[in-house]
């Protein structure tokens, strides 16, 4: 089910995704005792952790049950100003008592297929060798339409048997590694947080245009039973239908 939820500005935004999450996390662990949280890279969820961060979420919510995970990371080391666990770490984790076991980022030292190999095996353990279901699952979409690390033409968009998998990006000369698509699906709830003019045409194609996800990754996001929540500013979703824009 898509839900489309369009706001000012990326400030407004953020709030409304900071108090989505909260409500998120805290059903979660009312039910089943803990939240898996999988947080996004990039530039965009940044300013949504250090709301989470401040009060009233650094204090309210129950990071003690609270798992972190990563649904993507750049094939760098965690100090690199590229690696999104040190963008999640200094913007939110950092500032709550979030006991750092229950943090788990994706690991490259020096092989993107281990650093693959050894997150699948961490799912794996943690999920007990079902198939990970996160409670949340935070995405950002490309202007070229890549979610997570799902990049266009790359073949890990042909993937079938991984649960994670490194990719060589051409464009950025980087490798990453990634979860994939039937995992991600698997959610109870995937956010996406799109913000800006540059990802008007993008969000459009995504969402109201014809499926190709070879061009598209981000159509493959489709979660079998869970809520797909897209969270946009004005901008992003000036291109919208207006039905769309309330669905
Ligand atoms: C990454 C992200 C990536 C990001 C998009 C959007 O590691 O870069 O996983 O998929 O979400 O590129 O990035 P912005 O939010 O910076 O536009």
């Amino acid at each position: 089910m898509n839900i489309v939820k369009t706001y000012p500005n990326v400030a407004v935004l953020s709030a409304a995704a900071a108090e989505l999450f909260a409500e998120k996390a805290c059903q979660a662990v009312e039910k089943r005792g803990r939240c898996h949280v999988a947080l996004a890279g990039g530039g965009t969820p940044r300013l949504m952790y250090e709301l989470l961060a401040k009060e009233p979420y650094c204090t309210t919510l129950p990071w003690d049950k609270i798992h972190v995970y990563w649904g993507d990371e750049r094939c760098v080391p965690a100090h690199h100003n590229l690696s999104n666990q040190l963008m999640a770490r200094q913007s939110l984790l950092d500032h709550v008592p979030i006991p750092e076991g229950n943090i788990h980022p994706i690991v490259y030292e020096n092989s993107p297929s281990t650093a693959a190999e050894d997150y699948e095996k961490m799912l794996r353990a943690t999920f007990e060798g079902q198939i990970p279901q996160f409670d949340v699952v935070f995405l950002g979409l490309g202007d070229n339409g890549h979610t997570a690390s799902l990049f266009p033409d790359t073949d890990v968009l042909k993937i079938q048997d991984r649960w994670v998998s490194p990719v060589y990006v051409a464009e950025q000369d980087l490798y990453r590694v990634t979860l994939m698509a039937p995992i991600i699906n698997q959610a109870t709830a995937i956010i996406f947080l799109v913000a800006g003019s540059t990802k008007a045409q993008v969000i459009k194609e995504v969402i109201e245009g014809p499926r190709d996800s070879t061009r598209l990754p981000a159509q493959l996001i489709q979660p079998g039973n869970g809520e797909l929540y897209w969270l946009l500013d004005h901008e992003a979703a000036a291109l919208l239908n207006l039905e769309t824009r309330y669905l």
